[in-house]
């Protein structure tokens, strides 16, 4: 048996699999974000061990024999969230999350080197990202940079408490912004960018390779019958791929969830940073990875529902009845989703969100067509990006919160113009992601080749051909009103 465990933002998901991967159990407990302000967002890490303590005491009521029998887990992550421990192991500050973008002005910081700092992080430095936070705390909060001993990424904390040891994978790692993501090393030259040594950092695996078994206490405490090894595992985005299997340059995702994101595996380190598109090693050696991140999508469906007072499932209703009837072009607001900043295309942390062409007919209808539009405009604002470098891609799978609207799966594959599929177990595809990854560990499989096979696809949606034209020329004026928008944005901000 095989435990995946996915850190996520709002919940902690865990999944018990059998060596053929069938589903045994799941189990799932809520995590809260602290805002304290305006682009601050914290977790208290003592909530991923609470959280992860009552998943594992589910799993171990639902499946109790199984449970005893667990060989090897997986935990994967949200990614970039600066976790601080001290030289005896204690948590210094609350994580400061992968939304957070209070470090904006510290990015101009750790890239005005005497070297090109993009050419060996592969990435434009964004506030997103772990390094820049670290620049931050000592910047504002001198007395916590100077207790720093190790700085470890959430799903990485997690581990330590599971096991004690301090490991990090290549998927995760990459969106440190201290790692050679070429090489798949740290780079001594990015960590002095942040004041930081190697041994600041934990040491480095692939998502397949051991990193560390289950503490003996907690071993006892629930009652595993043999040694647990805990695998390297994988950033929530890499681990979702694992779990459909997407780690060929010819597949990809789309995630509608949270965060907008589109995925696309290659076979060599490629980057268009211009772009803010992001560039990581993958959870499998010898793979790596492109991806465009869009920091509020689905949540951008969650405030519109919020303010309009309508549930998600009338809203998605009341967008496709309108789509069908309406000529979009003459009667349709337009709605830029940056409700907290933009990555991909626009590496933008003062950007909000606005609507555009609102006039006296505008109804509560009209502007929840417009925020979904938006969201897929974005999207595509993303693959464009991704397609600058890799276009190679024939299969998109959907996945996320988002997907489960075939309305929103069409309108997005119409824009698009490709064939769109979902696959079922989606919900849990990171926690799947890693308990795969988990499996490789185990001396009795002898395909390991064969652990993330590609998931079988439920149903494929085409583009309606009708509305592609209408969709296309609505996308050259949305783009517009970013061009227009971003030069007063920074005024706008209190
Ligand atoms: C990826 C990213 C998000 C988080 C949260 O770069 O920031 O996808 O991992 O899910």
């Amino acid at each position: 048996m095989f435990i995946g465990i996915d850190l996520g933002t709002s919940s902690v998901k865990m999944i018990l699999i059998d060596h053929e991967q069938n589903i045994l159990a799941t189990s799932n407990s809520s995590l809260t974000v602290q805002s304290p302000q305006d682009g601050y967002n914290e977790q208290n890490p003592q909530e991923w061990i609470d959280a992860t303590t009552e998943c594992l005491n589910a799993l171990k009521e639902k499946k109790p024999k199984e449970f005893s029998q667990t060989v090897s887990m997986g935990i994967s992550g949200h990614m970039h969230g600066a976790t601080l421990v001290d030289s005896n192991g204690k948590v210094i500050r609350p994580c400061i999350l992968w939304n957070d973008t209070r470090s904006h002005k510290e990015c101009y910081e750790f890239e005005n080197q005497q070297f090109d700092v993009r050419s060996i992080s592969g990435n434009i430095t964004m506030p997103g990202f772990t390094a820049p936070k670290i620049n931050w705390i000592k910047n504002n909060e001198l007395e916590s940079f100077k207790k720093i001993s190790k700085v470890l990424l959430p799903k990485d904390f997690l581990r330590f408490y599971l096991t004690g040891e301090y490991f990090s994978e290549m998927s995760d790692a990459s969106g440190t912004l201290w790692l050679d993501i070429k090489q798949r090393k740290w780079s001594d030259k990015l960590l002095t960018c942040s004041y930081l040594e190697e041994k600041n950092m934990p040491q480095l695996v692939e998502g397949n390779e051991e990193a560390g078994i289950l503490k003996k206490t907690l071993r006892d405490k629930f009652q595993f019958d043999n040694n647990v090894i805990i695998v390297g595992g994988a950033g929530d985005n890499a681990a979702a791929a694992a779990g459909m299997g997407i780690t060929e340059q010819n597949q990809s995702f789309i995630s509608l969830g949270t965060s907008g994101v589109f995925f696309s595996p290659t076979q060599r380190f490629l980057s268009n940073t211009g772009d803010a598109v992001h560039s990581f090693c993958h959870c499998l050696p010898n793979k790596w990875h492109l991806m465009s991140v869009m920091l509020s999508a689905s949540n951008c469906l969650d405030w519109i529902c919020s303010i309009t007072n309508s549930s998600i499932t009338d809203t998605l209703q009341n967008v496709e009845n309108y789509f069908a009837e309406v000529n979009l072009l003459e009667n349709s607001s337009f709605f830029l989703p940056y409700l907290s900043g933009e990555r991909t295309p626009h590496n933008d942390p003062h950007i909000r969100g606005s609507f555009h062409s609102i006039k006296t007919t505008t109804d509560a209808t009209n502007m929840q067509y417009a925020v979904i539009e938006g969201v897929s405009f974005g999207i595509l604002d993303g693959i464009n990006s991704v397609m600058k470098v890799n276009n190679n891609f024939e299969k998109i799978f959907m996945v996320g919160g988002g997907s489960k609207s075939e309305f929103w799966i069409k309108l997005l594959s119409s824009l698009l113009q490709r064939k769109l599929s979902v696959c079922n177990q989606s919900e849990f595809g990171a926690a799947l992601g890693v308990a795969r990854l988990a499996m490789h560990v185990d001396k009795n499989i002898d395909e390991k080749k064969s652990i993330v096979k590609e998931i079988e696809i439920s149903k494929n949606f085409e583009p309606n051909t009708d509305k592609i034209n209408t969709l296309l020329k609505r996308y050259e004026i949305w783009k517009n009103l970013y061009s227009s928008n971003k030069k007063i944005a920074p005024n706008l901000l209190t």
